[in-house]
């Protein structure tokens, strides 16, 4: 009831009250690029659909006067002034009381605001550019999760859609950009009116303008749906990749959504300074550099495959986010970890030699590691308050989410659940759906019990670790929750189980509803046996086939030794084959398993073929040797060397030469291949790299140096100390500001502070400080940080610490600031001495990812004393070398 409300009760809620509904914007901006402010205006026609004397709506950092707010009913009869306009900063609204109660239906709320293009990459902001070689600001939008308050007044959560019709003034001989197509354009001597089409309803994240000098390259989808891939002028080049992608995937997604892309046009474009990768907005795509804009010349293969799925991703939020949207953000997964999946899908139909599914696994597996921590988080996560959203942007919703897809996509079959989803898509479009309403239609569509099966996986964090015996032909299955301390917890899961026994032809799946449970598969065995001519006793059971599932297998005696059978006489699939090994990995890591197992169970993967396995192969090495650094400093050498023997075959058949009309693969695992040689001091290795970095350093157009090599040889050369003259670091610095191309700059900034000198490493990091470092891309600088400056860096957190916050404060980018440098630890004395740093400095923008790394380094404390307590260890490394 009116009489009962009061301004107080607005304050301190997670979402606004309901009683007046926005159903369209009339916004006006006008930014000044010199002096980085803008002027604005809003219409909005609500909806009073409540007793009300108050509206409450979003607004933050802006400056609203008293007389620029103004509220009329239905055909402007009377125009109403709020009789007090109270800007509550904490929970970012604006709310407006009126001396009368408001009449309900249709009334237009009018406000006129002015605002800061701030330097923070949010909200409404400024990101600088060369042009004709003077520095320039440009004009941009990025409004999720919560932003689009800090450029106008608005309804600025998800549910609250409406239409928006979008003017822009702006100087005449520049772009601007929105949403949707211009209609109108007025030129008034050196400024300029744009005025956009309506746009159909959407939600207020995903509204876009940007203005500056951009030049374009443009092609059409086979509806006739203009695509463009602008950049800075000059460079309209590097987006034809980009622009080739985006058609095609267009097309794609028209057919899998059996929905038409939206919107009459869709524009993707470069921002040079930029927060996230990229961002999905309406029709106005805006990406970081490194993920549109792809050189023949200086881009790398990995530089090539990001481009195609971020742009697979972002495009697949045109219908899964964009045209069907959460309902609030607990159900964010849906957005992000569905775009994740999907982008396989289309980077598979376009790429198919890029084995795209295979490489899935591999960028899943943050998912999985991030899940085994007791501080993850369920998928499903209440939001109280717009910044505790920005840290659910995490590896569980992204890449757990994808993986639960996949998962749910392999049990239903790829037809069902296309068809199922393309109802799901027609029924929620121009609508928000939650979480509920996917596995509904799902659920329809299928007949299978698709909600009570994934709400085991999205209501409850963690995952199961299935412990698989055999005895006397019957199997015996377990499930308990994983977690990388090895610690015991609770949980349930119904796990679609899927084997395979003796060849993927003998294959058996089912529902592991309980705790345990045993099966009889003493026919199957025997008949596996028969068929694959296998001698008895050589018989072997893959689970978890093809790794489609979101759970870990231990195999336990003859279970054990047969796996590694089928390992060493080439049965497996490569995915199988990845499997294994994260399982092996993950399981030594939580002392379930020691270490001289999971070694001997390396050597299976010396001729390993396959790129993505070879890859993550590395990744375990490179762990394996931090860890032995801090357990038994005393192996260190040996381990080096037996992992420089497990690469030596790829090293060998790939070399330092791309080979002509070699895979996109190959050109991927000779970066990787060299680059960890590099980093474990392969002295052949190192002398070629050094001599290839040379020649570049003469000729930058040398074809000894390929964009796929050079991480590696800037590995080798910043390793290779030489105090006299910081040779290594100066040249690279050199590289680094002579280039314009971001991702040369980053793949330089990621090598910076991996010199074992602890000086050059305390200097790398007082460079990503500096002004030449971009805000956004400062994080790249703290990725290789090595072994021998991990002090050093940490003390140099704390210190810049204050500066940092200030910086880098309300974003997600704070967070890796955070976890770059503290989970590289391995002792509790040092976990406790950094909480005890953080205690007050704890906001909660990195109160999650902090407990995270902490645990991160308690579980590496744990894995260093089950090592220093493995007696053959030693022994048992050199047999293996
Ligand atoms: N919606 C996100 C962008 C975003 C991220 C906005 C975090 C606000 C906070 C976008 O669709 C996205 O997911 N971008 C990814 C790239 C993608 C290929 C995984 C990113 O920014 O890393
Ligand atoms: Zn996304």
């Amino acid at each position: 009831m009116a009489e009962s409300q009061n301004l107080e009760q607005f304050k301190g809620q997670a979402r606004l009250p309901k009683f007046a509904i926005p159903k369209r914007y009339d916004i006006f901006l006008k930014p000044d690029l010199d002096a980085c402010k803008f002027t604005g205006t809003v219409e909005i026609a609500v909806d009073v659909v409540e007793d009300t004397r108050f509206l409450v709506l979003n607004a933050a950092e802006l400056t609203v006067e008293n007389q620029s707010v103004w509220f009329s009913g239905h055909g402007y009869s009377e125009v109403l002034r709020p009789s007090e306009i109270t800007i509550v900063e904490n929970d970012e609204i604006l709310v407006l009381l009126f001396s009368d109660v408001l009449p309900h239906g249709e009334g237009f709320l009018w406000i006129g605001f002015e605002g800061t293009l701030n330097d923070r990459m949010k909200g409404f902001y400024r990101s600088v550019y060369k042009h004709n070689g003077e520095n320039k600001n440009m004009a941009v939008t990025q409004f999720e999760p919560a932003d689009a308050r800090r450029c106008f007044p608005c309804w600025d959560e998800p549910a609250f859609k409406a239409s928006f019709k979008i003017i822009l003034e702006v100087p005449s001989d520049h772009v601007a950009l929105s949403n949707m197509p211009v209609t109108k354009e007025e030129v008034n001597g050196n400024v300029k009116k744009l005025y956009y089409q309506e746009s159909p309803i959407m939600s207020t994240y995903l509204v876009a303008v940007v203005v500056g000098l951009f030049d374009f390259v443009e092609a059409s989808t086979t509806d006739g749906i203009n695509v463009r891939v602008y950049c800075q002028v000059g460079k309209s080049n590097q987006g034809k990749f980009a622009l080739d992608v985006a058609v095609k995937t267009l097309d794609l997604y028209k057919e899998y959504f059996a929905v038409p892309y939206p919107l009459p046009k869709l524009d993707m474009i470069a921002i040079p300074d930029f927060a996230a990768g990229a961002m999905e907005n309406y029709g106005l795509v805006t990406y970081r550099e490194t993920a549109l804009l792809y050189d023949e010349r200086h881009s790398a293969a990995a530089n090539k495959q990001r481009v195609a799925t971020v742009v697979g991703h972002e495009l697949a939020h045109q219908w899964f986010g964009n045209l069907v949207t959460m309902e609030w953000w607990t159900h964010l997964w849906l957005n992000e970890g569905f775009a994740t999946w999907v982008s396989y899908l289309a980077a598979d139909s376009i790429f198919p030699e890029w084995k795209i599914w295979t490489q899935f696994l591999d960028d899943t597996v943050s998912g999985l590691r991030l899940d085994a921590l007791a501080e993850s988080h369920p998928i499903e996560v209440d939001i109280n308050h717009a910044n505790e959203i920005d840290e659910i942007f995490d590896a569980i919703s992204y890449l757990k989410g994808a993986s639960l897809i996949r998962m749910l996509q392999c049990f239903l079959g790829a037809e069902c659940f296309q068809k199922s989803l393309a109802s799901y898509v027609k029924r929620f479009a121009y609508s928000n759906a939650k979480t509920e309403d996917l596995w509904n239609v799902l659920e329809e569509g299928s007949g299978e019990p698709v909600k009570i099966l994934m709400n085991s996986w999205t209501k409850q964090q963690g995952y199961p670790v299935v412990d698989v015996t055999l005895r006397d032909g019957k199997l015996e299955l377990k499930q308990s929750l994983f977690l990388a301390s090895g610690s015991p917890g609770v949980g349930e899961w119904i796990v679609p189980i899927t084997m395979c026994c003796g060849s993927y032809e003998t294959t058996k799946k089912f529902l592991l509803q309980t705790k345990s449970e045993l099966i009889n598969v003493s026919q199957l065995l025997d008949s596996s046996i028969t068929n694959t001519g296998e001698k008895a006793g050589c018989f072997w059971i893959k689970f978890n086939v093809d790794q489609t599932g979101f759970y870990r297998v231990k195999y336990n005696g003859e279970l054990e030794t047969g796996i590694r059978y089928a390992i060493e006489n080439n049965k497996l699939s490569a995915t199988d084959r990845f499997g294994i090994l994260d399982d092996s990995y993950a399981l030594c890591m939580a002392s379930k398993q020691n270490l001289s197992s999971l070694l001997s169970l390396m050597t299976a993967y010396r001729e390993e073929p396959e790129y993505t396995v070879t890859s993550h192969l590395i990744t375990v090495s490179y762990k394996v040797i931090y860890m032995i650094a801090d357990a038994s400093p005393e192996l260190s050498a040996d381990i080096k060397q037996f992992v420089i023997s497990l690469l030596q075959h790829s090293a060998e058949r790939l070399g330092w030469d791309p080979k002509e009309g070699e895979s996109h693969l190959d050109a991927m695992l000779r970066g990787e291949i060299l680059s960890a040689l590099a980093k474990f001091g392969h002295p052949a290795t190192h002398d070629e790299a050094l001599k290839r970095f040379n020649a570049f350093l003469n000729d930058r157009d040398t074809l000894l140096l390929p964009p796929d090599t050079r991480h590696a040889a800037y590995v080798a050369v910043i390793r290779a100390v030489d105090k006299t003259n910081k040779y290594g670091y100066d040249s690279l610095l050199k590289l680094y500001r002579e280039t314009d191309l971001s991702q040369e700059k980053t793949r330089i900034l990621s090598c910076l502070a991996s010199s074992p000198d602890p000086d050059i490493v305390s200097e790398a990091l007082n460079f990503v400080l500096s002004s030449e470092v971009r805000n956004q891309d400062a994080v790249f600088g703290l990725s290789g940080i090595s072994l021998e400056g991990r002090e050093v860096a940490w003390k140099w957190l704390k210190e810049n610490w204050d500066y940092i916050s200030k910086t880098w404060g309300s974003g997600f980018l704070l967070t890796r600031f955070v976890s770059s440098i503290v989970s590289s630890f391995t002792s509790d004395e040092k976990a406790n001495e950094i909480e005890a740093f953080f205690a007050t400095r704890i906001t909660p923008g990195i109160s999650r990812t902090l407990k995270q790394s902490l645990e991160r380094v308690r579980i590496n404390a744990n894995w260093v004393r089950s090592i220093r307590k493995e007696d053959s260890l030693a022994t048992a490394i050199k047999e293996l070398v």
